[in-house]
């Protein structure tokens, strides 16, 4: 979603600003922009598109030692170019770029309009730089605070001043930005890989606090308060910097093909097939804690809240703990029931989505427990939770999540021997559970080498009026799952169901030739599955199963077959969702789809 990157410095400010929003690229964005500064003032320019179609779009650009820039994703009016970011005052003297939204839009724009100011744009954050302006008495500090104290709603902004050639000023609520400290400059970003190439020395902006930035450094104070605060300084680590394709032709296919590497990753060091237990640190909770908790809610948006129905499945199957997962935009507006007996988990690959964050927040105003499954190193949910544990997949580039969702579902699966070697499981069953999950990694590399007749499945799927995915038990979030890749990638009209569901509504959309994806492999719930698909085959559907290696009978009950190496209920998800990530890939391709940057989607979804 929208990305900030602004640079005091010793250096020239553009290419600088624009290679960090090359960095931010992989978040999603529709239009991109620049301020600098030349001898009479902001230079400005924006465009519609691609960051390169922005690059091309500054020849003859001044040298300035400072600047702005943003990458934007539409929230309040159309991508255009009068839209896109930086926008300024009345006057022309004071840039702006923001992300987040401002939801006391309707009465500041005609307070405003009343008071004489022509907008030029139908956003939310070109009301930033009129109320600057207006609150204007030659502190910029003190005007930037005095326009955010009229503002209800979350942003991150970053600020410039014609006649303040030597600071940018920045603002947090509710939308992440770091400093990044240089040697003689300084560099400012919604996300620290538009910040590492530069330096690895950050502070994290919290929320409700602002800060100058100079070339020498940063000066943080409250945000409406005005107290000084003292900074924190980290070294960041981590996997940074922009990944590589190493080849493949997208990063979709990169990370779909790293899940043996990523899955691994994750697992080890953690479960152990001695102890026939595992031990997630980053978690802080002993024997005596685990036995302490009642419950498990596990909190997270799309990908992540799949991953989450797989996880908490597990949890009561093995630990015979109640687990249930929630939608965190749902969750965190319901006044949920929070109680000291239950451990939220908060599941997120960039640890930046705004709803799981809000979720995270509402748990811990409640005085509930949350501990973060995070991929990003050092990410909002991961700092605002504080204990957890990340996934240590890498860099995950591709809009549509693929190697996260195994790597959660893997970081789930720890935790729930964990959980039960507390109670129910002995060391006997538990050195079991830990072999099955060691053997994973194997396994998906044995399903990449060889996944089947996907591309037999793609033409149909490609020209279809809607698809149907059908599972049941720990299948039923893989066909979630499956559908959403589907969606997100190729566009294609289709659902996910549970099976046993299916009669109950969806059936009717059976047309003959319609695909429906049964996912099927040899578990409690196989013989159920088989009837719903014997249903949906005798109306005419064209018949595609995930079925375990050796399935014979179900293959035959198949129009295509696509085996997956055996494995035990509960870890299945982690090898029945490649061939449906393989699927909505090469269905993308074969309908010429931007596959890493699908129409309208971010990567990070920071606003509501
Ligand atoms: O970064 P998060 O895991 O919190 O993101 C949650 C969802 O936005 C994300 O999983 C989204 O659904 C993906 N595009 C799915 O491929």
């Amino acid at each position: 979603m929208c990305g900030i990157v602004g640079y005091v410095g010793h250096r020239d400010a553009l290419p600088t600003l624009v290679s960090g929003l090359r960095q931010l690229e992989y978040r999603g964005y529709d239009s991109a922009g620049v301020a600098i500064l030349d001898e009479d003032g902001l230079w400005i320019r924006k465009e519609v598109g691609r960051v390169d179609d922005l690059a091309r779009s500054l020849d003859g650009a001044p040298r300035s030692q400072v600047g702005i820039a943003h990458t934007r994703w539409a929230t309040h009016g159309g991508v255009t170019q009068q839209n896109a970011h930086p926008h300024t005052d009345g006057v022309g003297r004071i840039a702006l770029v923001h992300n987040g939204i401002i939801e006391n839009m309707v009465p500041l724009v005609a307070m405003l309009r009343a008071e004489g100011v022509v907008f030029t744009s139908e956003t939310d954050t070109e009301i930033l730089p009129h109320l600057i302006r207006k609150a204007w008495r030659g502190d910029p500090v003190d005007a930037v605070r005095a326009a955010l104290r009229q503002v209800q709603g979350t942003f991150g902004v970053a600020v410039m001043f014609a006649d303040h050639p030597d600071i940018v000023v920045v603002a947090r609520n509710g939308s992440p930005l770091v400093i990044g400290l240089g040697d003689g400059e300084t560099i400012v970003a919604s996300d620290p890989q538009a910040i590492v190439a530069l330096t690895r020395r950050v502070i994290h902006l919290q929320d409700r606090q602002m800060a100058v930035i100079r070339a020498d450094g940063a000066e943080l104070h409250g945000l409406y308060d005005g107290r000084r605060h003292d900074q924190s300084v980290e070294l960041i680590d981590g996997d940074y910097g922009v990944a590589d394709l190493e080849g493949h032709p997208h990063f979709m296919l990169k990370e779909i093909h790293e899940q043996a590497r990523s899955i691994s990753r994750c697992l080890n060091g953690r479960v152990s097939r001695e102890d026939g237990n595992a031990r997630l640190g980053g978690f802080e909770m002993r024997p005596r804690e685990l036995v302490g908790v009642q419950r498990v809610v596990l909190l997270g948006c799309g990908t992540s809240y799949h991953a989450g129905m797989v996880g908490a499945m597990a949890i009561e199957a093995m630990a015979r703990v109640s687990a249930r997962a929630e939608i965190a935009s749902e969750f965190r507006y319901r006044h949920p029931i929070v109680s000291n007996d239950t451990l939220y988990l908060a599941v997120s690959q960039s640890g930046e989505t705004i709803d799981t964050l809000g979720a995270v927040q509402e748990v811990q105003l409640k005085g509930g427990a949350v501990r973060g499954i995070v991929n990003v190193v050092g990410s909002t949910i991961a700092r605002t939770c504080g204990q957890g544990v990340y996934l240590h997949s890498g860099p995950e580039v591709a809009v549509a999540s693929t190697k996260a969702f195994t790597s959660q579902v893997a970081a789930m699966l720890t935790f729930t021997l964990m959980l039960a070697r507390t109670r129910n499981l002995d060391l006997g069953q538990g050195r079991s559970v830990a072999a099955e999950l060691l053997a994973i990694p194997e396994k998906v590399a044995a399903l990449l080498a060889n996944p089947g007749p996907i591309d037999d499945v793609v033409e149909s799927v490609a020209r279809a009026r809607y698809v149907l995915f059908l599972g049941r038990g720990f299948s039923f979030p893989v066909a979630l799952e499956g559908a959403l890749k589907l969606k997100e990638v190729a566009y294609v009209p289709c659902e996910g169901y549970p099976a046993g569901e299916m009669k109950h509504g969806p059936i009717a959309m059976i047309e003959k030739g319609a695909p429906v994806i049964v996912v099927a492999p040899r578990d409690a719930q196989r013989d159920k599955v088989v009837s719903n698909l014997r249903e949906v085959a005798a109306r005419g559907a064209r018949i595609i199963v995930i079925h375990t290696q050796g399935d014979d009978e179900l293959a035959q009950l198949a129009d295509i077959a696509i085996p997956v190496p055996s494995t035990p209920d509960w870890a299945s998800p982690l090898l029945t969702a490649i061939p449906l990530q393989l699927l909505a890939y090469r269905t993308g391709i074969a309908l010429g789809r931007d596959i890493d940057k699908p129409r309208h989607l971010a990567k990070s979804v920071t606003v509501e």
